[in-house]
């Protein structure tokens, strides 16, 4: 596990969008996890940015995204995939047809998880996971549980959750109850992972998650036997880790 530093929320954004371009630059086909999230806007902003110098080609690229609302249309601004239409894939040349979102509208939510997982084996498998982190220790909606769920299912998400995303609805009654998320295992097996935190609130389960026991209680805690994960956090994220940890951080 690489843990990179930044000083502040811009840099951090930076630092990640350089990993993923130069995963682009060295492979223009690659699948990249992508995730959404207050965390990685000011990285696709970054990335936008370099799209637009010329410095980064999607056009070969795929995404497949973690996660979305039960419930909502693709339409609908909260919709995850709204808000990657919005924030990324509508200022690139990443092709919409190469985009992937789960069905948050799917009647039958078995047959959707299952098409959701042979999307991801028949473009086989994630190059580069993006991820953001929960207040629960969550991944993708993959919230504290007995067990770590493997394949794309549907989740009741934490009331902690629902509480943390009630700032982009009306209300906390607005936030839908459940979510389709990618499960642990299409997760685990990318490639890469890497992982962006920032702000005080996520320093304490981002040092559990990382150092702490290995338990579905907290499921980002599995990222620890992913051999190929880099964290870039900023530096309030990263607090209880230097007090902890200090040499951890690269
Ligand atoms: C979103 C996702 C979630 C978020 C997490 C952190 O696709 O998978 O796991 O990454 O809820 O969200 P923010 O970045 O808003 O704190």
């Amino acid at each position: 596990m690489k843990i990179i530093s930044a000083p502040d929320y811009q840099s951090m954004s930076r630092k990640a969008a350089n990993i993923i371009s130069a995963q682009v630059i060295l492979f223009p086909n690659s699948v990249l996890g992508l995730a959404t999230g207050s965390t990685p806007l000011g990285v696709y902003k970054q990335l936008i940015e370099w799209y637009k110098k010329d410095d980064i080609d999607f056009s070969k690229v795929h995404s497949v995204n973690l996660d979305e609302y039960c419930g909502l249309s693709g339409e609908h601004e909260q919709s995850y995939r709204y808000y990657m239409d919005t924030n990324f894939f509508s200022q690139v040349n990443l092709p919409i047809e190469n985009t992937n979102v789960p069905n948050g509208l799917a009647k039958d939510i078995d047959a959707e998880c299952k098409r959701y997982d042979n999307v991801i084996t028949s473009l086989g498998g994630i190059d580069l996971q993006l991820l953001g982190i929960g207040h629960t220790g969550h991944i993708g909606f993959n919230e504290p549980d007995d067990d770590f769920d493997k394949t794309t299912h549907c989740v009741k998400l934490k009331q902690k959750t629902i509480d943390a995303n009630a700032r982009f609805f009306e209300n906390a009654s607005e936030v839908p109850q459940r979510a389709l998320t990618m499960g642990i295992k299409a997760i685990m097996q990318a490639k890469k992972i890497l992982l962006v935190a920032n702000g005080s609130g996520k320093a304490e389960i981002l040092c559990r998650s990382l150092f702490g026991p290995i338990t579905p209680e907290v499921p980002a805690s599995i990222l620890q036997l992913h051999n190929d994960l880099t964290v870039v956090a900023d530096e309030e994220a990263l607090a209880v880790i230097r007090g902890k940890y200090p040499s951890a951080i690269g």
